[in-house]
């Protein structure tokens, strides 16, 4: 997966280079704690030996789409930071955004302002059967309520300063650059302030099971993160 061949579809070419250049940063970004560097040459090591065919579906967007044009490309920036940045703002409008809340008015606000998708994975370009690959993507003033799911995740943020909160604890301010691990199970959310976020998103382990609400709702679904 590391390694570019000559590829006829150039969204072949684009997921090959999203793969390549997140491993590059597994490889290449500054240290961080134990435990995120065991996940990072995991993931690394899940990467390099994708397990399925290549699949293309016809691109998708959604409504929070709309805030991708104001996020600045890095240009000439020529970190691992910045051409992940690059390939992922190059990738998404030929993404396949998913978003399941369209049906559920409670959540009007989810669907205006979160999606995601998968590069690389069962839904992703590149199929594999142990690892998910792709970007999340909140609106500005987005509040994402605690969720779980049994995968284990690792986050990278590309772009956006946001509030991120693990185990309904206050949250931490991450901003670009910033590195978060998400055990399996363990309940997580995030706040966007003014600007909006885009993040990368990798699982491991079941990464067939959905993520689901850690908190069922009786009446509104809350709109921001709770206080400390
Ligand atoms: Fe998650």
């Amino acid at each position: 997966m590391t390694q570019s061949a000559v590829h006829t579809n150039p969204r072949e070419a684009l997921a090959r280079q999203f793969s390549d250049a997140f491993v590059a940063l597994l490889r290449g970004a500054p240290n961080t704690d134990d435990q995120i560097m065991n996940e990072r040459r995991v993931f690394e090591k899940l990467l390099e030996t994708p397990s399925g065919e290549m699949r293309y579906d016809a691109p998708v967007t959604a409504p929070v789409c709309r805030v991708l044009p104001g996020m600045a490309a890095p240009g000439q920036d020529s970190s691992a930071h910045g051409d992940l940045l690059n390939v992922s703002l190059s990738l998404s409008e030929h993404a396949v955004w998913r978003n399941k809340y369209r049906a559920r008015p409670e959540y009007a606000h989810l669907f205006e302002n979160f999606a995601f998708c998968d590069f690389v994975g069962p839904d992703g370009w590149q199929g594999t059967e142990d690892v998910t690959l792709g970007l999340v993507l909140m609106g500005p003033h987005c509040f994402y309520p605690f969720h779980h799911h049994p995968a284990r995740e690792l986050y990278y943020v590309l772009s956006g300063t946001a509030e991120w909160a693990v185990d309904f604890q206050p949250p931490q301010v991450l901003e670009p650059g910033s590195w978060l691990l998400h055990q399996e199970n363990q309940p997580h959310a995030m706040q966007t302030g003014h600007e909006p976020m885009l993040a990368v998103s990798a699982w491991r382990g079941d990464i067939l099971s959905r993520s689901q609400f850690s908190t069922p709702y009786v009446g509104p679904a809350p709109t921001q993160m709770p206080s400390a």
